[in-house]
């Protein structure tokens, strides 16, 4: 496990109804992780700049947890932004201690949804509010990961919503949370050898909607069968129609080899697969029952939210 940092900068958190929640959450879901609480750490704003550095570098992955003030960060989390990340830590000549980290944004919103957008009263959706930290991440040559944030988390007793379901919608922040926490911090081939049986999974049942494979393709994918190439989303579904009508569900992907190894734009998997399969009368296969040893190279990129997304997937039969 990759070790995950999380600054929390709301700027008192004994009088906090969510973020207090998150980050209870937090330190009870994940085994190796440092909270850095700032309001109980300088009350004074008074950063101990050496400290959090030394902190910063030990992260694989940077949490920034606050609540939504004016559009932004809190005063004092951006006083820790402003102090820490200095000229040849952060950027400069000599500045690359935080490069290829993650940096995730986590972040309570009193407003609703609605009112984030050109015909709400706030008028700029929420992604271009933070645009300022995005960048800052850029600076940092950090991976700017796709932030998680809550709406309607403001509670007024009496006046704004009641206490019980801005705590339940802090405890859905939470798990939304740890989840993308999980994601980013399994290895990435950890993570793939997790797809691949995931994939197969769902292709030994052969769905009759084929979102759970689209959502995984790149929408230039080039998909290079034995019967044929085809390319991009559509490409994808005539061919998995195709193959709906050939294979009886229930069929069965046996993943005998599995190698994984990283490339220049991301992953390269090389498998041998075995598939045995029932298949139509009406079909080319006229009902024969299949047991095929095939391999298949796929090349892998991993999106902004450290979803696997599929570039190229080539299947080449092997004699038996
Ligand atoms: C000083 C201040 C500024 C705030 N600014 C915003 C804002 O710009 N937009 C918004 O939707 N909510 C805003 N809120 C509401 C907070 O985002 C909300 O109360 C907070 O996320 C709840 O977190 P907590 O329960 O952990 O304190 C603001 C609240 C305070 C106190």
């Amino acid at each position: 496990m990759s070790k995950v940092l999380v600054i929390s900068g709301h700027p008192d958190l004994q009088k906090s109804f969510t973020n207090t929640v998150i980050l209870e959450e937090l330190n009870s879901a994940l085994s190796d992780v440092e909270i850095r609480r700032l309001d109980a750490l300088y009350p004074d704003f008074k950063i101990d700049v050496a400290a959090e550095q030394a902190a910063l570098v030990k992260a694989d992955l940077v949490v920034l947890q606050f609540p939504f003030y004016w559009y932004s960060v809190p005063g004092l989390l951006k006083q820790w932004i402003d102090d820490v990340f200095s000229y040849n830590f952060a950027y400069g000549a000599e500045g690359d201690k935080l490069k290829g980290k993650d940096f995730l944004l986590s972040f309570t919103i009193g407003g609703p949804e609605e009112a984030y957008g050109p015909l709400g009263n706030n008028h700029f959706s929420i992604e271009e509010l933070v645009k300022p930290l995005q960048q800052t991440a850029y600076l940092a040559a950090m991976n700017y990961i796709k932030p998680v944030y809550t709406h309607r988390m403001v509670y007024i007793p009496g006046v704004y919503n009641e206490l019980e379901d801005v705590q339940g919608r802090a405890k859905e922040h939470a798990t939304r949370l740890i989840s993308q926490i999980e994601k980013l911090t399994n290895s990435a081939e950890v993570r793939i050898q997790k797809f691949v049986s995931e994939w197969f999974e769902q292709f030994d049942q052969l769905p009759q909607e084929s979102e759970f494979f689209t959502n995984s393709l790149a929408e230039d994918i080039n998909w290079v069968m034995p019967e044929g190439a085809f390319s991009g989303h559509e490409g994808f579904r005539s061919w998995y129609a195709q193959a709906r009508e050939s294979f009886k569900p229930g069929c069965d992907h046996d993943v005998e080899q599995l190698e994984i190894k990283a490339t220049e734009n991301g992953f390269q998997a090389d498998l041998r697969i075995r598939l045995r399969a029932e298949t139509y009368e009406t079909s080319v296969f006229k009902g024969e029952s299949l047991n095929l040893l095939v391999n298949e190279v796929w090349q892998i990129g991993l999106n902004d939210s450290g979803d696997i997304l599929l570039n190229d997937y080539r299947v080449v039969p092997v004699a038996n």
